[in-house]
């Protein structure tokens, strides 16, 4: 990639709550991120039906189409994503499920970096490695270091203004940014 050229960071939300607070900590990546990224939220995954192999043998579903189209050109991805009862929810894993399904397979060496968030003190780190899991049959790139786990997330954003209260919060996620966009160019 030109150095010059932006890098391109789509955003899959795993929460589908019009106020949702992540949906919230997603809209305000691009006022944190360097000039040279360039922020896409993905459509909401609302709309995808629930995996089913019949489904899928009479044409996949349009929205899952144009999920697979929206991440094979991306240069990276962020999942922001809270936790359900230890885990992924249900809707993010269908979606991934649909993903993983098609053939052109576009997580595949992709770089992907996870954010999760919760009202308690773990931040969503539970999930956020049953999320790192399910990548590794994606082959995606899931970047290490550093790890973004909101605690108190409530406290630490505005679902209003779509902003970021908390500065810690800040710096980590713009430090995310910056070593998930160094990842992409050199790729
Ligand atoms: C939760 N929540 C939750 N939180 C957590 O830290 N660990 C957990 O296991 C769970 N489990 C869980 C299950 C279900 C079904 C719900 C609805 C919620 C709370 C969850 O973290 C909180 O609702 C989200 O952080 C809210 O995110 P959004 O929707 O505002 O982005």
């Amino acid at each position: 990639m030109n150095e010059n050229t932006p890098v391109r960071i789509a955003v899959l939300l795993g929460s589908l709550r019009e106020k949702s607070q992540h949906a919230a900590v997603a809209r305000a990546l691009q006022s944190i991120a360097d000039r040279d990224v360039e922020i896409q939220i993905l459509d909401s995954i609302a709309a995808f039906p629930h995996y089913n192999a019949d489904v899928q043998a009479d044409g996949f579903p349009q929205c899952v189409v144009a999920m697979g189209k929206a991440l094979q050109e991306t240069d990276a991805l962020v999942i922001v994503t809270p936790e359900y009862n230890y885990s992924v929810p249900g809707v993010l894993k269908n979606a991934l499920d649909w993903i993983s399904r098609l053939p052109e397979a576009p997580l595949s060496g992709k770089p992907v970096a996870i954010q999760t968030g919760s009202p308690g003190s773990i931040g969503g780190a539970r999930a956020q490695y049953h999320l790192r899991q399910i990548l590794v049959f994606f082959n995606a790139k899931v970047l290490n270091k550093p790890e973004v786990m909101i605690s108190q997330l409530a406290s630490k954003v505005d679902v209003e203004s779509n902003t970021i209260t908390d500065l810690a919060t800040i710096e980590v996620i713009g430090a995310q940014l910056r070593a998930l966009a160094a990842m992409a160019r050199e790729y």
